[in-house]
């Protein structure tokens, strides 16, 4: 298929152009380079430099495409409590755009990039597609937003649409494909990395006295080139079927934030100099994902999620750059 990748220099967004690439298909990436990074553009593809909110340059992308995957987002939580504006704009304008520009070029399959944000705090902690969504923050109300989108636009213009509701993303690919480091990345693994290598003096456990086994917050960490495989698997299951879905991807396991400390210190053997602090605003005790249909609709199953494969790709690129 050709395949543009919205977003395709980003975190995510390069994993899932070397998926694509490894599976056949030729890949014309979008992306702004606002996040996303020049050095993440592989050899083999089209790139454009273009913005979603720029509606000629969408469309004229779109041209000869049979599918789309769309990951080009603001995704910080906290930020996008403070400016609601710059999300509604980036994450709902913009989508609305790329989906706008599908049906102007009669492209039918759309993967779109979605959230465990969508879910909130959930009283019950392992979250099937059913459990109900009641984002606590605009990130994953836009995520929402977009999911209600697509069924009308699958309804009304029959783009046939995987939502694909990501857990915690982490890790980078294993043959060191992947060159860029995120920028300004504001998550767990990240910080625990950064610290390691000196970039901050030390770091800060948000919470211990939470329901977990050790009171520290606990996340289903899934690696980013499991992720990346659901995407592919995703437009098999859209030609195959034509039928729309929403799936969760996550391992069904969860490990909390001193795990990943401690596995840290164990896989680098370095030392991770964290204090203990408050709980972080927002922050649920434990989330889980149950991805069964992702296995059974799409034959997906986690093949790189071991936290030890996780520390161990993620050091790797540190080491280069640090
Ligand atoms: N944490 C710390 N100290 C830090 C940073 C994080 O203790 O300096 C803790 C958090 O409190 C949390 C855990 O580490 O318990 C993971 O935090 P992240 O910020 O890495 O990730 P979140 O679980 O908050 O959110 C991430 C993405 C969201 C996505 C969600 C899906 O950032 O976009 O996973 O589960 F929606």
């Amino acid at each position: 298929m050709r395949i543009l990748v919205v977003g395709g220099a980003g975190y995510i967004g390069s994993h899932v152009v070397k998926e694509l690439l490894k599976t056949g298909h030729d890949v014309r990436v979008f992306d702004n380079l606002s996040t996303g990074q020049e050095v993440n553009l592989f050899e083999n593809i089209e790139f454009i430099k273009g913005d979603i909110l720029d509606i000629p340059a969408i469309e004229k992308a779109m041209e000869g495409m049979d599918g789309v995957v769309h990951l080009a987002a603001k995704k910080a939580v906290g930020e996008s409590m403070e400016k609601p504006d710059v999300y509604a704009l980036n994450n709902l304008n913009g989508t609305i755009n790329v989906l706008n520009a599908m049906v102007k070029n009669n492209v039918k399959y759309f993967v779109f990039s979605s959230t465990a944000a969508v879910y909130g705090m959930p009283s019950i902690e392992v979250l099937d597609e059913e459990t109900p969504l009641n984002p606590i923050n605009f990130y994953g109300f836009s995520k929402k937003m977009i999911e209600e989108v697509l069924s009308w636009y699958d309804r009304l213009k029959g783009i046939k649409f995987v939502a694909l509701r990501y857990f915690n993303a982490v890790g980078y690919d294993g043959e060191g494909d992947v060159k860029g480091l995120e920028k300004n990345p504001q998550n767990l693994l990240p910080i625990v990395m950064e610290t390691i290598f000196g970039v901050r003096e030390k770091m800060t456990v948000f919470g211990s006295d939470y329901p977990t086994k050790d009171g520290t917050c606990e996340r289903d960490y899934i690696h980013v080139s499991d992720l990346a495989s659901a995407h592919q698997l995703a437009f098999q299951y859209l030609v195959r079927e034509n039928q729309s879905q929403i799936m969760n991807l996550g391992t069904g396991v969860a490990h909390s934030v001193k795990d990943m400390i401690e596995m840290t210190e164990k896989v680098t053997g370095r030392q991770v100099k964290y204090e203990m602090g408050d709980r972080r605003a927002g922050d649920p005790a434990a989330l889980m994902a149950f991805s069964k249909k992702a296995n059974e609709l799409l034959g997906w199953q986690p093949q790189h999620s071991s936290l030890e494969n996780i520390i161990a790709t993620t050091y790797r690129i540190y080491q280069k750059y640090f």
